[in-house]
């Protein structure tokens, strides 16, 4: 058994790195029958180093088989690393578009590379198709987003002004080999000092650019991880290269979430998945067995109401086992629910808190451990705490819900993560954690009288990842 099999701390239903550092999803595409998830990954060490392209497939979002490396640096233009970047399926072929990176002591270079590939299986490389930022951008210049509209090709791309201010830039192709620059998503000067990883879709009628600034400051509970993942929404002009748009506002609530990736799938669906980790945060407990970071959930988007809602693909439930329900009741003070439990699970809570100070949930308990989601009367808030979960960091982060009588919880917990739907998916907390193995209670609890008015348990199985010539 490898170091990384043996990790009690594994996850079971998440995609992790074989061995080594994980960390983007790219290249996100409906092809040939199947979901593609490529990712950076750095196999021989769980630090940031020499990135390939990671790659698993599957037909149900929930199977996944691992696939050989699709992209590794090879050349010049890419010395240092084959960086994030998309997939658009063109011609009946796939097309990669990904950032070369090359290091010159301090100094960087950024190439927007070209692949293609009839099968997923094996790629051509084509070399730089954008060989250097616009005039007026540094060479942080990286991560495009491509898709096609009618005859024309467009892509998204994480930049830097001079200034040293974080933006997003469009460009506009007669095909992926030939891109022309056309302007510039987020002039004003509040999206931190470089945003990585952009996306840009249309649902409902809504333009929607999601990218992740980083090193934005805190306001009171937002931004409070050193990078964030957010979005804006509006009106794209993409002939004009601009777009009308609201404010940023954070994809995630909980500790680790970053460079979201969004496709399409044949159902019309647009799926999302994150990398669950943060630049600069390498030190987790699971490196001493040798991997690092995972990604999250499949999450399908909604746009309504103004407000982007997550929720996890229906596929999910394929992972469930024996269903509990347990009656519905009011209750004050703690409530041990010694029926179910377990270190992966689907658990869904509704609770009408009526005119209580507080209530929550505490998941992966043990004598000296838990992990606790608590609603507050006060601000209407819930905040996910995860200073008693175990080893790793700890640390509160909080948000205020929207008003309503209920509160419903949408939980899913895997060995060392944790990721909960509130409301249907109008905010999301996702975090790792880890817990003793053994740390497998539930409780509930209330300060003043609440109603639970729905507990829905399933224990989750791991599905099997099989591989194929991967070492
Ligand atoms: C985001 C990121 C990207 C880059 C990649 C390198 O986490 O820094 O901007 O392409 O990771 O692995």
């Amino acid at each position: 058994m490898t170091l990384s099999a043996a990790s009690h701390w594994r996850q079971a239903f998440h995609l992790c790195p074989p061995r080594g550092l994980m960390n983007d999803p790219n290249g996100l595409v409906w092809f040939q029958g199947a979901y593609h998830v490529f990712y950076q990954w750095h196999p021989d060490a769980c630090q940031h180093g020499l990135k390939q392209w990671g790659h698993y497939r599957s037909t149900d979002l929930v199977h996944w088989t691992s696939l050989p490396v699709a992209l590794a640096p090879e050349h010049d233009y890419e010395s240092h690393g084959c960086y994030s970047g998309s997939a658009l399926v063109d011609q009946g072929g796939l097309v990669l578009l990904y950032t070369g990176n090359v290091r010159k002591g301090e100094l960087r270079e950024s190439y927007q590379c070209l692949a293609r590939s009839s099968d997923a299986l094996t790629f051509d490389k084509l070399g730089p198709v954008i060989p250097a930022p616009p005039p007026g951008f540094t060479q942080h210049f990286r991560d495009p987003k491509i898709w096609k509209d009618g005859d024309t090709y467009w892509l998204v791309i994480g930049a830097q002004t001079e200034a040293g201010q974080g933006t997003v830039l469009l460009y506009r192709g007669r095909s992926p080999e030939s891109w022309q620059w056309t302007g510039e998503l987020l002039p004003e000067r509040c999206h931190g000092y470089m945003c990585e990883c952009p996306d840009l879709f249309r649902l409902d009628d809504t333009d929607i650019l999601l990218f992740c600034p980083q090193g934005l400051p805190a306001q009171g509970q937002r931004f409070n991880n050193r990078h964030a993942a957010g979005y804006v929404a509006g009106r794209l002009n993409a002939e004009q290269g601009a777009m009308q748009h609201g404010e940023i506002i954070e994809l995630d609530r909980g500790f680790d979430f970053y460079a979201p990736q969004t496709l399409q799938d044949p159902q019309g669906r647009r799926l999302m998945l994150g990398w669950m980790g943060l630049p600069d945060e390498d030190q987790t407990p699971t490196v001493a067995d040798g991997w690092t970071h995972c990604l999250t959930l499949p999450r399908a988007l909604h746009w309504e109401g103004g407000l982007l809602r997550q929720t996890p693909p229906v596929e999910m439930q394929q992972l469930r086992g024996p269903h509990t329900r347990l009656p519905a009741r009011f209750f004050n003070g703690t409530l041990e629910l010694s029926q179910i439990g377990g270190d992966c699970f689907e658990l869904v809570c509704e609770v009408q808190p009526g005119l209580s100070r507080c209530w929550g949930l505490d998941v992966r308990v043990d004598a000296d451990h838990f992990t606790r989601l608590l609603w507050q009367a006060d601000g209407n808030s819930l905040s996910l705490d995860r200073q008693a979960s175990g080893e790793g960091d700890g640390g509160v982060r909080h948000t205020r819900l929207a008003a309503g009588a209920s509160v419903r919880l949408h939980v899913f917990v895997d060995r060392s993560s944790i990721e909960v739907f509130v409301n249907r998916g109008e905010q999301v907390f996702s975090a790792r954690i880890y817990p003793p193995a053994d740390a497998q209670a539930i409780r509930l609890f209330a300060e003043g009288e609440v109603q639970l008015t729905r507990l829905d348990f399933w224990p989750l199985h791991a599905p099997s990842v099989c591989r194929e010539g991967v070492e």
